[in-house]
Protein backbone atom coordinates (compact mmCIF):
# COMPACT_ATOMS: atom_id res chain seq x y z
CA UNK A 1 0.00 0.00 0.00
CA UNK A 2 1.39 3.30 -0.84
CA UNK A 3 -0.34 6.89 -0.76
CA UNK A 4 0.66 9.19 -3.53
CA UNK A 5 -0.01 12.75 -3.52
CA UNK A 6 0.66 13.54 -6.84
CA UNK A 7 0.54 17.96 -7.73
CA UNK A 8 -0.95 19.35 -10.64
CA UNK A 9 -3.04 16.37 -11.06
CA UNK A 10 -5.75 18.32 -13.05
CA UNK A 11 -3.38 19.70 -15.35
CA UNK A 12 -1.98 18.00 -19.10
CA UNK A 13 0.57 15.55 -18.51
CA UNK A 14 -0.38 14.92 -14.60
CA UNK A 15 -3.96 13.63 -15.75
CA UNK A 16 -2.36 10.81 -17.60
CA UNK A 17 0.31 10.02 -15.49
CA UNK A 18 -3.03 10.36 -12.17
CA UNK A 19 -4.77 8.05 -14.73
CA UNK A 20 -2.04 5.27 -15.55
CA UNK A 21 -1.49 5.22 -11.75
CA UNK A 22 -4.94 5.05 -10.58
CA UNK A 23 -5.93 2.17 -13.24
CA UNK A 24 -2.30 0.16 -12.77
CA UNK A 25 -1.90 0.03 -9.01
CA UNK A 26 -5.30 -0.75 -7.29
CA UNK A 27 -3.29 -1.06 -4.09
CA UNK A 28 -2.18 2.63 -4.51
CA UNK A 29 -3.77 5.25 -3.03
CA UNK A 30 -3.52 8.39 -5.68
CA UNK A 31 -4.19 12.03 -3.97
CA UNK A 32 -4.41 14.80 -6.57
CA UNK A 33 -3.74 18.19 -4.97
CA UNK A 34 -4.38 20.92 -7.68
CA UNK A 35 -5.38 24.18 -7.32
CA UNK A 36 -7.35 24.35 -10.36
CA UNK A 37 -5.63 27.37 -12.45
CA UNK A 38 -6.74 28.20 -15.72
CA UNK A 39 -4.74 25.01 -16.69
CA UNK A 40 -6.14 22.59 -14.12
CA UNK A 41 -9.21 20.62 -15.85
CA UNK A 42 -11.12 18.12 -13.57
CA UNK A 43 -13.09 16.89 -16.98
CA UNK A 44 -9.67 15.56 -17.98
CA UNK A 45 -10.27 13.13 -15.18
CA UNK A 46 -13.64 12.34 -15.51
CA UNK A 47 -13.27 8.61 -16.32
CA UNK A 48 -11.23 7.81 -13.19
CA UNK A 49 -13.31 10.19 -11.02
CA UNK A 50 -15.07 7.62 -9.40
CA UNK A 51 -12.49 4.88 -8.59
CA UNK A 52 -11.93 3.59 -4.42
CA UNK A 53 -8.12 4.13 -5.17
CA UNK A 54 -8.86 8.05 -5.88
CA UNK A 55 -9.14 11.25 -3.95
CA UNK A 56 -9.02 14.91 -5.46
CA UNK A 57 -7.87 17.39 -2.94
CA UNK A 58 -8.16 21.68 -3.89
CA UNK A 59 -5.30 22.84 -2.35
CA UNK A 60 -2.78 25.85 -3.53
CA UNK A 61 0.82 23.90 -3.15
CA UNK A 62 1.94 27.86 -1.64
CA UNK A 63 -0.61 26.82 1.72
CA UNK A 64 2.29 25.47 3.59
CA UNK A 65 -0.21 24.79 6.35
CA UNK A 66 -3.30 23.02 4.58
CA UNK A 67 -0.07 20.89 2.76
CA UNK A 68 0.97 19.81 6.19
CA UNK A 69 -2.67 18.76 6.85
CA UNK A 70 -3.04 17.04 3.56
CA UNK A 71 0.34 14.68 4.57
CA UNK A 72 -1.26 14.33 8.20
CA UNK A 73 -4.58 13.56 6.56
CA UNK A 74 -3.99 10.38 4.17
CA UNK A 75 -0.69 9.40 5.98
CA UNK A 76 1.43 10.11 2.49
CA UNK A 77 4.50 8.50 2.13
CA UNK A 78 5.12 9.86 -1.51
CA UNK A 79 4.86 12.88 -3.89
CA UNK A 80 5.35 12.61 -7.34
CA UNK A 81 5.42 16.94 -7.79
CA UNK A 82 3.99 18.33 -11.50
CA UNK A 83 2.19 21.06 -10.37
CA UNK A 84 3.40 24.39 -12.17
CA UNK A 85 3.29 27.70 -14.21
CA UNK A 86 3.97 25.71 -17.29
CA UNK A 87 3.85 28.32 -20.29
CA UNK A 88 7.03 30.41 -21.39
CA UNK A 89 5.24 32.92 -23.05
CA UNK A 90 3.04 33.74 -19.58
CA UNK A 91 6.15 33.69 -17.76
CA UNK A 92 7.44 36.27 -20.10
CA UNK A 93 4.19 38.60 -19.03
CA UNK A 94 4.04 37.65 -15.48
CA UNK A 95 7.43 36.05 -13.98
CA UNK A 96 6.33 36.42 -10.06
CA UNK A 97 3.67 33.90 -10.61
CA UNK A 98 6.51 31.66 -11.82
CA UNK A 99 9.04 32.19 -8.96
CA UNK A 100 5.68 32.13 -6.51
CA UNK A 101 4.15 28.55 -7.78
CA UNK A 102 7.03 26.63 -9.16
CA UNK A 103 9.95 27.89 -6.36
CA UNK A 104 7.93 28.51 -2.93
CA UNK A 105 5.41 25.64 -3.73
CA UNK A 106 7.83 23.34 -4.65
CA UNK A 107 9.33 24.69 -1.22
CA UNK A 108 6.57 24.07 0.36
CA UNK A 109 6.03 20.94 -0.54
CA UNK A 110 9.09 19.64 0.67
CA UNK A 111 9.23 21.66 3.63
CA UNK A 112 6.10 19.47 4.25
CA UNK A 113 7.76 16.34 3.64
CA UNK A 114 10.16 17.13 5.38
CA UNK A 115 8.72 17.58 8.69
CA UNK A 116 6.02 14.84 8.16
CA UNK A 117 8.59 12.11 7.14
CA UNK A 118 11.89 13.26 9.67
CA UNK A 119 12.01 10.19 11.59
CA UNK A 120 11.77 7.88 9.24
CA UNK A 121 13.14 8.21 5.69
CA UNK A 122 12.30 4.74 4.62
CA UNK A 123 9.88 3.86 2.03
CA UNK A 124 9.54 7.54 1.31
CA UNK A 125 10.26 9.47 -1.76
CA UNK A 126 9.81 13.04 -2.91
CA UNK A 127 9.84 12.84 -6.94
CA UNK A 128 10.23 15.83 -9.15
CA UNK A 129 9.00 16.85 -12.33
CA UNK A 130 11.54 18.99 -14.14
CA UNK A 131 11.71 20.04 -17.79
CA UNK A 132 14.71 20.35 -20.24
CA UNK A 133 14.61 23.96 -20.39
CA UNK A 134 16.68 24.14 -17.33
CA UNK A 135 19.77 23.02 -19.44
CA UNK A 136 19.25 26.25 -21.88
CA UNK A 137 19.73 26.10 -25.65
CA UNK A 138 22.06 23.96 -27.71
CA UNK A 139 23.52 24.77 -30.82
CA UNK A 140 23.00 22.34 -33.90
CA UNK A 141 25.43 19.45 -32.12
CA UNK A 142 24.91 17.51 -28.95
CA UNK A 143 22.74 16.65 -26.74
CA UNK A 144 21.64 17.58 -22.74
CA UNK A 145 22.61 14.60 -20.64
CA UNK A 146 21.57 15.04 -16.66
CA UNK A 147 25.56 16.11 -16.57
CA UNK A 148 24.89 19.68 -18.34
CA UNK A 149 25.38 22.45 -16.34
CA UNK A 150 22.09 24.59 -16.06
CA UNK A 151 21.84 27.86 -17.79
CA UNK A 152 17.99 28.64 -17.95
CA UNK A 153 17.05 31.53 -20.08
CA UNK A 154 13.35 32.51 -19.49
CA UNK A 155 11.61 32.94 -16.25
CA UNK A 156 9.99 29.45 -16.53
CA UNK A 157 13.14 27.91 -17.09
CA UNK A 158 15.09 29.73 -14.41
CA UNK A 159 11.85 29.13 -11.92
CA UNK A 160 12.03 25.08 -12.82
CA UNK A 161 15.28 25.55 -12.48
CA UNK A 162 15.91 26.89 -9.34
CA UNK A 163 12.92 24.28 -7.77
CA UNK A 164 15.34 21.55 -8.83
CA UNK A 165 18.24 22.93 -6.89
CA UNK A 166 15.80 23.05 -4.05
CA UNK A 167 14.60 19.17 -4.04
CA UNK A 168 19.20 18.88 -4.65
CA UNK A 169 19.61 20.73 -1.44
CA UNK A 170 16.89 19.30 0.63
CA UNK A 171 18.81 15.83 -0.14
CA UNK A 172 22.32 17.37 0.58
CA UNK A 173 21.17 19.15 3.92
CA UNK A 174 18.47 17.15 5.45
CA UNK A 175 18.86 13.89 3.88
CA UNK A 176 15.07 13.87 1.77
CA UNK A 177 15.15 11.04 -0.44
CA UNK A 178 14.13 12.45 -3.61
CA UNK A 179 14.53 11.57 -7.37
CA UNK A 180 14.74 14.09 -10.70
CA UNK A 181 13.45 13.67 -14.19
CA UNK A 182 13.83 16.32 -17.06
CA UNK A 183 11.59 15.93 -19.94
CA UNK A 184 11.24 17.37 -23.24
CA UNK A 185 8.66 18.54 -24.90
CA UNK A 186 5.65 16.76 -24.37
CA UNK A 187 2.12 16.49 -26.86
CA UNK A 188 -1.00 14.53 -27.03
CA UNK A 189 -4.81 14.86 -25.44
CA UNK A 190 -5.77 17.28 -22.71
CA UNK A 191 -2.85 19.75 -23.81
CA UNK A 192 -4.03 23.53 -22.89
CA UNK A 193 -4.26 25.48 -26.41
CA UNK A 194 -1.13 27.42 -25.35
CA UNK A 195 1.22 25.11 -26.32
CA UNK A 196 2.28 24.66 -30.06
CA UNK A 197 0.34 21.51 -31.15
CA UNK A 198 -3.24 21.97 -29.59
CA UNK A 199 -3.19 25.30 -30.64
CA UNK A 200 -2.24 25.14 -34.15
CA UNK A 201 -4.86 22.01 -34.57
CA UNK A 202 -7.63 24.40 -32.97
CA UNK A 203 -6.48 27.25 -35.67
CA UNK A 204 -6.57 24.85 -38.52
CA UNK A 205 -9.82 23.94 -38.03
CA UNK A 206 -10.93 27.20 -37.42
CA UNK A 207 -9.12 28.86 -40.08
CA UNK A 208 -7.65 31.36 -38.24
CA UNK A 209 -3.91 32.49 -38.59
CA UNK A 210 -0.43 30.04 -37.38
CA UNK A 211 1.88 32.39 -35.56
CA UNK A 212 4.80 30.96 -36.01
CA UNK A 213 7.61 32.71 -33.57
CA UNK A 214 10.69 34.17 -35.84
CA UNK A 215 11.21 32.17 -39.27
CA UNK A 216 10.16 28.68 -37.12
CA UNK A 217 13.75 27.49 -36.98
CA UNK A 218 13.64 26.64 -33.82
CA UNK A 219 14.20 22.78 -33.08
CA UNK A 220 12.12 21.06 -30.08
CA UNK A 221 12.36 17.25 -28.92
CA UNK A 222 8.57 15.76 -28.98
CA UNK A 223 7.15 13.00 -26.90
CA UNK A 224 3.99 11.43 -26.80
CA UNK A 225 2.77 12.49 -23.35
CA UNK A 226 1.78 8.90 -22.38
CA UNK A 227 5.39 7.97 -22.48
CA UNK A 228 6.02 10.71 -20.41
CA UNK A 229 3.68 9.07 -17.56
CA UNK A 230 5.18 5.53 -18.51
CA UNK A 231 9.12 6.77 -17.71
CA UNK A 232 7.23 8.82 -14.50
CA UNK A 233 6.23 5.15 -13.21
CA UNK A 234 9.37 3.63 -13.87
CA UNK A 235 11.68 6.33 -12.19
CA UNK A 236 9.05 6.17 -9.22
CA UNK A 237 9.76 2.39 -8.76
CA UNK A 238 13.36 1.91 -9.81
CA UNK A 239 14.96 5.07 -9.79
CA UNK A 240 18.18 5.56 -7.81
CA UNK A 241 17.81 7.85 -4.55
CA UNK A 242 18.92 11.47 -4.99
CA UNK A 243 19.72 10.34 -9.17
CA UNK A 244 18.53 12.40 -12.23
CA UNK A 245 16.89 11.02 -15.33
CA UNK A 246 16.17 12.69 -18.48
CA UNK A 247 13.66 11.71 -20.66
CA UNK A 248 13.24 12.34 -24.35
CA UNK A 249 12.24 10.02 -27.77
CA UNK A 250 15.30 11.52 -29.87
CA UNK A 251 12.45 12.51 -31.80
CA UNK A 252 13.55 16.53 -32.94
CA UNK A 253 11.99 18.48 -35.46
CA UNK A 254 11.85 22.00 -36.97
CA UNK A 255 8.81 24.10 -35.32
CA UNK A 256 7.97 24.88 -39.39
CA UNK A 257 8.87 21.04 -40.42
CA UNK A 258 6.48 19.79 -37.16
CA UNK A 259 3.64 22.13 -37.89
CA UNK A 260 3.39 21.32 -41.80
CA UNK A 261 3.23 17.80 -40.20
CA UNK A 262 0.36 18.93 -38.40
CA UNK A 263 -1.27 20.76 -41.42
CA UNK A 264 -1.68 17.52 -43.52
CA UNK A 265 -2.78 15.68 -41.05
CA UNK A 266 -5.39 18.10 -39.72
CA UNK A 267 -6.53 18.72 -43.40
CA UNK A 268 -6.69 14.89 -44.41
CA UNK A 269 -8.65 14.35 -41.43
CA UNK A 270 -11.33 17.37 -42.34
CA UNK A 271 -11.47 15.87 -45.95
CA UNK A 272 -9.78 19.42 -46.61
CA UNK A 273 -7.04 19.38 -49.54
CA UNK A 274 -3.67 18.54 -48.06
CA UNK A 275 -1.45 21.32 -47.06
CA UNK A 276 -4.44 23.46 -48.26
CA UNK A 277 -4.24 25.44 -44.81
CA UNK A 278 -0.32 26.37 -45.28
CA UNK A 279 -1.88 29.60 -46.22
CA UNK A 280 -2.65 30.10 -42.63
CA UNK A 281 0.81 30.19 -41.48
CA UNK A 282 2.06 33.48 -40.22
CA UNK A 283 5.63 34.77 -39.17
CA UNK A 284 5.42 36.44 -36.24
CA UNK A 285 7.45 38.61 -34.00
CA UNK A 286 10.03 36.16 -31.99
CA UNK A 287 9.64 35.33 -28.80
CA UNK A 288 11.74 36.75 -26.40
CA UNK A 289 15.04 34.59 -25.22
CA UNK A 290 14.06 31.91 -27.72
CA UNK A 291 15.89 29.28 -27.23
CA UNK A 292 16.91 27.77 -30.51
CA UNK A 293 16.94 23.91 -29.99
CA UNK A 294 16.61 21.02 -27.16
CA UNK A 295 17.63 17.89 -27.94
CA UNK A 296 17.62 15.38 -24.45
CA UNK A 297 19.71 11.95 -24.48
CA UNK A 298 18.27 9.68 -22.24
CA UNK A 299 20.36 6.65 -22.76
CA UNK A 300 20.83 6.50 -18.85
CA UNK A 301 16.76 5.56 -18.63
CA UNK A 302 17.05 3.33 -21.46
CA UNK A 303 20.41 1.40 -19.86
CA UNK A 304 19.53 1.46 -16.73
CA UNK A 305 15.91 1.42 -16.34
CA UNK A 306 14.64 -0.44 -19.65
CA UNK A 307 12.71 2.53 -20.48
CA UNK A 308 11.93 3.72 -24.28
CA UNK A 309 9.49 5.44 -25.95
CA UNK A 310 6.62 3.22 -27.08
CA UNK A 311 5.10 5.21 -29.95
CA UNK A 312 6.57 6.45 -33.50
CA UNK A 313 6.44 9.92 -33.74
CA UNK A 314 3.39 9.44 -36.90
CA UNK A 315 1.08 7.26 -35.22
CA UNK A 316 1.11 10.06 -32.10
CA UNK A 317 0.44 12.98 -34.08
CA UNK A 318 -2.24 11.01 -35.88
CA UNK A 319 -3.56 10.22 -32.33
CA UNK A 320 -3.58 13.66 -31.44
CA UNK A 321 -5.42 15.19 -34.21
CA UNK A 322 -8.19 12.70 -33.98
CA UNK A 323 -8.55 13.20 -30.78
CA UNK A 324 -8.69 16.97 -30.76
CA UNK A 325 -10.94 17.11 -33.67
CA UNK A 326 -13.17 13.98 -31.67
CA UNK A 327 -13.55 16.74 -28.27
CA UNK A 328 -14.69 19.60 -29.68
CA UNK A 329 -17.02 19.92 -26.63
CA UNK A 330 -13.65 20.41 -24.77
CA UNK A 331 -11.70 22.54 -26.90
CA UNK A 332 -14.74 24.68 -26.83
CA UNK A 333 -15.02 24.89 -22.90
CA UNK A 334 -11.13 25.45 -22.41
CA UNK A 335 -11.03 28.25 -25.14
CA UNK A 336 -14.35 30.09 -23.96
CA UNK A 337 -13.38 32.77 -21.02
CA UNK A 338 -10.32 34.04 -19.94
CA UNK A 339 -8.53 32.10 -23.05
CA UNK A 340 -10.19 34.63 -25.09
CA UNK A 341 -8.65 37.91 -23.03
CA UNK A 342 -4.97 35.81 -23.25
CA UNK A 343 -5.14 35.67 -27.20
CA UNK A 344 -5.56 39.02 -27.45
CA UNK A 345 -2.94 39.76 -25.44
CA UNK A 346 -0.18 37.31 -26.96
CA UNK A 347 -1.15 37.59 -30.26
CA UNK A 348 -2.60 40.69 -31.67
P1 LIG B 1 -0.10 22.23 -17.06
O1 LIG B 1 0.06 23.71 -17.09
O2 LIG B 1 -0.94 21.57 -18.08
O3 LIG B 1 -0.67 21.78 -15.63
C1 LIG B 1 -0.21 22.34 -14.43
C2 LIG B 1 -1.17 21.92 -13.32
O4 LIG B 1 -0.67 22.46 -12.09
C3 LIG B 1 -2.59 22.46 -13.50
O5 LIG B 1 -3.54 21.45 -13.24
C4 LIG B 1 -2.68 23.58 -12.47
O6 LIG B 1 -4.01 23.79 -11.98
C5 LIG B 1 -1.76 23.06 -11.39
N1 LIG B 1 -1.22 24.14 -10.55
C6 LIG B 1 -0.64 25.29 -10.98
N2 LIG B 1 -0.33 26.05 -9.92
C7 LIG B 1 -0.68 25.36 -8.80
C8 LIG B 1 -0.60 25.62 -7.40
N3 LIG B 1 -0.08 26.76 -6.94
N4 LIG B 1 -1.06 24.68 -6.56
C9 LIG B 1 -1.59 23.52 -7.02
N5 LIG B 1 -1.72 23.23 -8.32
C10 LIG B 1 -1.26 24.14 -9.21
O7 LIG B 1 1.38 21.66 -17.06
P2 LIG B 1 1.98 20.35 -17.76
O8 LIG B 1 2.36 20.71 -19.14
O9 LIG B 1 1.10 19.19 -17.49
O10 LIG B 1 3.35 20.20 -16.93
C11 LIG B 1 3.36 19.49 -15.69
C12 LIG B 1 4.78 19.49 -15.14
O11 LIG B 1 5.67 18.90 -16.07
C13 LIG B 1 5.33 20.89 -14.88
O12 LIG B 1 6.07 20.84 -13.69
C14 LIG B 1 6.22 21.18 -16.09
O13 LIG B 1 7.26 22.06 -15.73
C15 LIG B 1 6.73 19.78 -16.39
N6 LIG B 1 7.08 19.54 -17.80
C16 LIG B 1 6.20 19.84 -18.80
C17 LIG B 1 6.53 19.52 -20.13
C18 LIG B 1 5.58 19.80 -21.28
O14 LIG B 1 5.96 19.63 -22.44
N7 LIG B 1 4.34 20.21 -21.04
C19 LIG B 1 7.77 18.94 -20.41
C20 LIG B 1 8.65 18.67 -19.36
C21 LIG B 1 8.30 18.97 -18.05
O1 LIG C 1 10.91 21.38 -23.31
C1 LIG C 1 9.95 21.17 -22.34
C2 LIG C 1 9.02 22.36 -22.27
O2 LIG C 1 8.22 22.32 -23.44
C3 LIG C 1 8.13 22.37 -21.02
O3 LIG C 1 8.94 22.49 -19.89
C4 LIG C 1 7.14 23.53 -21.08
O4 LIG C 1 6.26 23.45 -19.97
C5 LIG C 1 6.34 23.41 -22.36
O5 LIG C 1 5.48 24.51 -22.47
C6 LIG C 1 7.27 23.34 -23.58
O6 LIG C 1 7.93 24.62 -23.79
P1 LIG C 1 8.09 25.26 -25.25
O7 LIG C 1 8.25 26.70 -25.09
O8 LIG C 1 9.10 24.53 -26.05
O9 LIG C 1 6.62 24.87 -25.85
P2 LIG C 1 5.57 25.72 -26.72
O10 LIG C 1 4.50 24.76 -27.13
O11 LIG C 1 5.17 26.98 -26.06
O12 LIG C 1 6.41 26.10 -28.02
C7 LIG C 1 7.03 25.11 -28.85
C8 LIG C 1 7.80 25.83 -29.93
O13 LIG C 1 6.87 26.50 -30.82
C9 LIG C 1 8.71 26.93 -29.41
O14 LIG C 1 9.89 26.97 -30.18
C10 LIG C 1 7.91 28.22 -29.62
C11 LIG C 1 7.09 27.91 -30.85
N1 LIG C 1 5.76 28.57 -30.90
C12 LIG C 1 4.93 28.41 -29.83
C13 LIG C 1 3.68 29.00 -29.81
C14 LIG C 1 2.76 28.86 -28.63
C15 LIG C 1 5.36 29.28 -32.03
O15 LIG C 1 6.11 29.39 -33.02
N2 LIG C 1 4.13 29.87 -32.00
C16 LIG C 1 3.27 29.78 -30.96
O16 LIG C 1 2.15 30.36 -31.01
Amino acid sequence: MKNILVTGGAGFIGSHLVRLLVNKYPQYHIVNMDVLTYAGNLENLKDIEHKENYTFVKCDICDLKKVKTIFNEYNIDSVIHLAAESHVDRSIEDPFSFAQTNVMGTLSLLQAAKEYWIDNYSGKLFYHVSTDEVYGSLGDDGFFTETTKYDPHSPYSASKASSDHFVRAFADTYGLPIVISNCSNNYGSYQFPEKLIPLFINNIINNKPLPVYGKGENVRDWLFVNDHARAIDVIFHKGKLGDTYNIGGFNEWKNIDLIKVIIKTVDRMLAREEGSSEKLITYVTDRAGHDLRYAIDSSKLKNELGWEPSLQFEEGVEKTVKWYLDNKEWMDRVTSGDYQEYYKKTYN
